[in-house]
């Protein structure tokens, strides 16, 4: 495999076995095939050309595959991968030292790049545009700038964030391609590959019961076959059937939308509490004990996509959907709340 892996991001056992269920190629990879089709235009041409990729920007929420394409992109070019993140770039000799050690086609990806502070990353703007590097030598008048040629290589940036991405550092992205939900289609196919990779015995029905619930999100699908496989090992006969599957995300409190404990502590406040009206950001991460960030980074996207909640100027709300999902009457709520106010 032609991968350096900086970081230790592969270090755990769970971590390392998902990568393993990695696709390596794009042909193994199910899914989002828009991008796919973008991807393999792009990568074919610059193949073609004997030219590195221009750097891409993937965004979309967490658990979609944008490492993995990083992954795939190096693989696809006979590059080698780097691996690093906005918030372990601290410095900017930080990034300087990674950018000086990159060879001709390597792959640089940087995971949450939203978050990478300002002096770093003025440091990637002539790296990106000019592949090169400004050195600031000696102190006041006598200080001079010197300028270090660098290897031409492919930026891939990754974020959950679009928005939070400086203009300047978004426009010398030359490829943007937005990760969506997965179909529950694709899920299946993506719990079967990974089931046969891990020797794990599943049948069609076990694969779509556990992709119904996956909210769209293949590392929740990997995540929760690994645990349906252990229910179906200690409570049944080691074979993930509809039964097993249905059982083993109830012991969970998964349900049959893929709705965690979260999710429906966070309706349930919303609701109850504030009878569906506006509620801000803050008051729901106290109400559910998570963080404001994680809130906003991984449960609300997919409660949106439901159409169970939406954000509004004035904080998020509950719309009819949700109510319905956790078996309130939207009308009836609000009168019932309107009296205890
Ligand atoms: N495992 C995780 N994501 C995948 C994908 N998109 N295709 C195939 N296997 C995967």
């Amino acid at each position: 495999m032609n991968e350096r892996i900086m970081s230790s991001k592969f270090a755990d056992g769970d971590e390392l076995i998902e990568y393993s269920l990695r696709p390596r190629f794009l042909n193994e990879y199910i899914g989002q095939s828009g991008v796919k089709e973008h991807m393999k235009i792009y990568i074919e041409a610059a193949l073609k050309r004997g030219e590195p990729l221009d750097h891409a920007l993937l965004y979309g929420p967490p658990g979609l595959g944008k490492t993995t394409l990083a992954t795939i992109i190096a693989n696809e070019m006979g590059g080698c991968l780097r691996i690093t993140s906005g918030p372990a770039l601290s410095h900017a000799g930080d990034l300087a030292a990674l950018l000086t050690n990159l060879a001709q086609g390597d792959v640089l990806f940087i995971d949450e790049i939203h978050r990478l502070n300002a002096t770093v990353e003025e440091v990637l703007y002539p790296a990106m545009e000019d592949f090169a590097l400004d050195i600031v030598i000696g102190k006041g008048p006598s200080a001079r700038s010197i300028r270090l040629d660098l290897p031409k290589f492919t930026l891939v940036g990754a974020t959950t964030r679009m928005g939070l991405l400086t203009s300047p550092l978004r426009d010398r992205f030359g490829i943007k391609e937005q990760l969506e939900m997965y179909k529950p289609e694709d899920l299946r196919c993506i719990i079967t590959r990974s089931a046969s990779i891990l020797n794990i015995d599943i049948d069609s029905g076990g694969a779509v019961e556990i992709a119904s619930r996956s909210r769209g999100t293949p590392r929740i699908a990997n995540r929760l076959l690994k645990r349906v496989r252990d229910y179906a090992q200690v409570k049944a006969n080691g074979i993930i059937d509809i039964e097993t599957a249905k059982a083993g995300l109830d012991m969970l409190e998964i349900d049959d939308l893929g709705l965690d404990a979260v999710d429906r502590k966070m309706l349930g406040t919303m609701i109850e509490k504030f009878s569906g009206r506006p509620v801000g950001l803050d008051t729901i991460a106290a109400a559910t004990g998570e963080d404001a960030v994680t809130i906003e980074d991984v449960y609300e996207p997919y409660l949106l996509q439901l159409g169970f909640i939406a954000r509004t100027p004035r904080g998020r709300v509950v719309l009819p959907a949700g109510y319905a999902h956790m078996g309130y009457t939207y009308e009836n709520l609000t009168l019932q709340e309107r009296m205890n106010i």
